[in-house]
């Protein structure tokens, strides 16, 4: 299957606009289709929504994000794109007709999945032309923020399109789910209806409210199934001696049973209870601010699980530690005499209230050059799973220009100097349209053995390497901002 560039989106609802978001904000280029031409007010809307909350998920250096266009013409669609996402109301046989159409303008080796929440693959592909690259990618709401996507394979669809799916959706940050067998609902929406219509019995007999039974689920096991699911959790309930514990214990009660398998009639009385209730939550709140506050913890949930490496803490680490080495592999010693070139610019999160990029974000991006050049000199992820590290231990950053919202920068980094438990660094960082020199950050890095806590000799292969590159840039003029301290009359800049 080919290398995906730009993402193919065939209708641009809720679920397209989200696809769309993460796709951009990962680099990804996108065409969105829709029959609708008052769609692409509503995508453009859509991204920007999106755009606070994913700009706070990771401070790991992005690559630039991808351009948004749309079209009304699905098959001008299907020749362009590299993947193609559906994501069309969920009618069998409108999507086997739309999908079959789109399927004779895409190129064989371009990936078909569908967002279907529910419907099976096998008979999505029936009137398909390549019916072997179709499958289902099954994402959930908010598609931005979520890292879940259920990738279910029907009977003509082959492992490699399957493979193909999984790796495109990891590069956009998400957790590819293989679904072993097709299965209507596939795995996390037959688990969440078995919960609703448990809910709908229970309103509909005047048990609880809707608010009641949130609250049933929020402040207990809600808590718990971020991290660990429900089969891990109730291992934990069964003692010592763990899952064969909690199934003797309360496996009887399973045949008793508590809960019920058919909903209720949807009558007109349960859908005004569970109208009226869930009114009575949002308290007067629109949707609008209800996703802002369901975006901002969904976001700060992650980072948490990232500091335990857990679920979609995991999946956040992982994607940061890959962006980290796609920054460090564009940022190699290059032409500027050995010094290493990182591309960047200013993300619209950066600036400040005069419309510059923030203090704050100029050791950031420094921060990064700094990453890029220790990797490639050996100091990685495996490198500092070995017990060792590099630790700064002064910087001081010299400012001489503005640099905007979204205007390109470059930064150039230089070794200055090198000794067995010390690096000292300069970076300079350029506006891209006129070359404008607009910051320096000076740094020393001491480094350290981080199991004793104390600076310790570098591995002999790394010191080797740094000592090269600062044998290549020897021939520079030492740069006239090092070495300042504050308050000096100002040089150069
Ligand atoms: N909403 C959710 O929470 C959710 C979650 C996961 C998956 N899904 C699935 O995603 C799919 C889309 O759901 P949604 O909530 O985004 O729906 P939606 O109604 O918000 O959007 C559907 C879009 O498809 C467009 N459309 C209709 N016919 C079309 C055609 N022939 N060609 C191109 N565009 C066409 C519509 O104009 C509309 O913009 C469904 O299959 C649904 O089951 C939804």
């Amino acid at each position: 299957m080919r290398q995906v560039k730009t993402l193919g989106l065939l209708g641009t609802g809720v679920i397209g606009g989200g696809w769309a978001a993460r796709a951009l904000h990962f680099g990804f280029d996108v065409v969105a289709a829709d029959v609708k031409p008052e769609m692409e007010e509503w995508i453009r809307g859509a991204v920007r929504n999106a755009e606070g909350a994913l700009s706070r998920l990771t401070f790991a250096p992005l690559p630039r994000k991808g351009t948004l266009s749309f079209t009304t013409e699905l098959s001008a669609m299907a020749r362009q794109a590299d993947f193609i996402q559906e994501n069309i109301p969920e009618q069998l046989e409108l999507k086997q007709r739309v999908l079959a159409e789109v399927s004779r303008h895409a190129a064989p080796d371009v990936v078909i999945a569908s967002s279907t929440s529910g419907l099976m693959p096998s008979d999505l592909q029936r009137d398909m032309r390549a019916p072997e690259r179709l499958l289902v990618g099954h994402p959930f709401n908010p598609v931005y923020l979520l890292p879940l996507v259920e990738v279910v394979g029907g009977s003509k669809t082959s492992g490699e399109a399957l493979e193909a799916a999984s790796r495109f959706y990891t590069a956009i940050g998400m957790h590819p789910l293989r679904v072993r067998r097709e299965v209507p609902g596939h795995l996390t929406d037959r688990l969440q209806e078995a919960l609703w219509r448990e809910i709908l019995h229970m309103v509909n007999d005047g048990v609880a409210t809707t608010g009641e039974l949130d609250e049933s689920i929020i402040y207990g096991p809600g808590l718990r199934w971020a991290a660990m699911g429900t089969n891990l959790i109730y291992h934990l309930a069964g003692g010592e001696t763990g899952m064969r514990h909690m199934l003797r214990q309360f496996g009887p009660c399973l045949k008793w049973p508590w809960t019920r398998l058919e909903a209720p009639e949807l009558t007109e009385q349960l859908i005004d209870r569970m109208v009226e209730g869930t009114q009575a939550q949002a308290a007067g709140r629109s949707i609008r601010e209800l996703e802002r506050s369901r975006d901002d913890y969904l976001v700060a949930i992650q980072q948490v699980l990232r500091q335990f490496n857990l679920g979609a803490g995991a999946t956040l680490r992982a994607l940061e530690e890959r962006l980290y080495e796609q920054n460090a592999a564009t940022a190699r010693p290059g032409a500027d005499s050995g010094q290493l070139r990182m591309e960047t610019h200013v993300r619209p999160e950066w600036v400040d209230y005069n419309g510059h990029m923030t203090d704050s974000r100029y050791l950031q991006v420094f921060g990064d050059a700094t990453d890029a050049l220790f990797r490639s000199v050996g100091v990685d992820d495996a490198y500092r799973a070995s017990g060792h590290a590099m630790y700064t231990v002064e910087s001081h950053v010299t400012h001489g220009a503005e640099a905007k919202a979204l205007e390109p920068l470059y930064v150039l980094t230089r070794v200055l100097a090198v000794d067995d438990k010390r690096v000292h660094l300069f970076h300079a960082m350029h506006r891209r349209r006129d070359e404008v020199m607009v910051a320096t950050g000076e740094q020393m890095y001491l480094h350290v053995d981080t199991r004793a806590g104390k600076a310790a000799p570098m591995d002999a292969m790394v010191r080797d390497k740094l000592e090269r590159l600062r044998a290549s840039q020897a021939s520079l003029m030492p740069p006239t901002q090092a070495g300042r301290h504050v308050g000096m009359p100002p040089k150069g800049l």
